[in-house]
């Protein structure tokens, strides 16, 4: 394919623009070789390189949200968090030539303000280096929740409903779409789930309305391009209706 963007392609093509992925299954794919938990995160980290680079190759692809902790998350033992932490900090420092190299645009959604300070300044720096990325958003969810998200939204705008900049009766979904983390992105029209867990655990409720789900029994550092392509593929088979007739007019 040439380097058409997907807007420039006709609608029949059905190919996603924003694929958004809940990585899971690192643990799982750890014990079943008898290996720890922080084993499976590690090796989580080439299907991660793997995945961005084929997306930066596949040009109807403008972003790639990836579900990499959750609020929740903060449950695990203190030893995974901070392994997590650690695993994170590398990652971007190690990807930074690559990803500036391949136009890839790194940003974050969720309450980054929640992250330890040494986590936030490496991802400052590296949404700072890579900020004019046009090939790709690659955007990682980091205690991130859905729910708090929208939380926030609603703190932003009763803020403004309260101190008379807006009025309460003309609050649309654009403006709740807006105050939200992923404001500017196009809503992901592929969820992919991996290690055959089938629910959203709190991730994109409002953004994911309408996308297609797929779930995979891979486990997540077992995740190849192969795997994405399935995906893709019977993504391109799905008719998206919307609540309309879709193809069956
Ligand atoms: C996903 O793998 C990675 C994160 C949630 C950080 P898990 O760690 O949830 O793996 P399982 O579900 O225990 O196998
Ligand atoms: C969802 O996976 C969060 C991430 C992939 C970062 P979890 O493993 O935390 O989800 P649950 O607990 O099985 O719902
Ligand atoms: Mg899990």
């Amino acid at each position: 394919m040439t380097g058409r963007r997907q807007t420039d392609m006709p609608e029949s093509k059905n190919l996603p623009k924003h694929v958004a992925i809940i990585m899971d299954g690192n643990g799982r794919w750890a014990r079943s070789r008898g290996l720890p938990r922080l084993r499976g995160h590690q090796k989580g980290i080439e299907s991660i390189r793997e995945i961005i680079t084929e997306c930066t190759k596949l040009d109807h692809i403008e972003y790639l949200t990836l579900y990499a902790f959750s609020s929740e998350n903060w449950k695990r033992p203190q030893k995974e968090v901070d392994f997590l932490m650690r695993l994170l900090k590398r990652f971007c420092r190690q990807e930074l030539k690559t990803m500036v190299k391949n136009g890839v645009k790194f940003t974050t959604i969720g309450a980054v303000r929640g992250l330890p300070e040494d986590v936030r300044v490496v991802l400052d720096e590296t949404g700072r280096v890579t900020k004019d990325g046009d090939k790709l958003t690659l955007c990682l969810a980091l205690n991130y929740g859905s729910r708090g998200e929208i939380v926030r939204a609603v703190r932003k705008i009763a803020g403004k409903a309260a101190s008379g900049k807006i009025s309460p009766r003309t609050i649309s979904e654009d403006d709740i779409s807006a105050e939200l983390d992923t404001a500017g992105m196009s809503e992901p029209d592929l969820v992919i789930r991996t290690a055959g867990e089938m629910r959203l655990s709190n991730f994109l409720l409002w953004q994911a309305s309408y996308a297609e789900l797929y779930f995979t029994d891979v486990l997540w550092p077992d995740f190849r391009r192969e795997h994405l392509h399935e995906a893709i593929d019977d993504y391109t088979q799905r008719v998206r209706k919307f609540g309309g007739l879709g193809e069956d007019r």
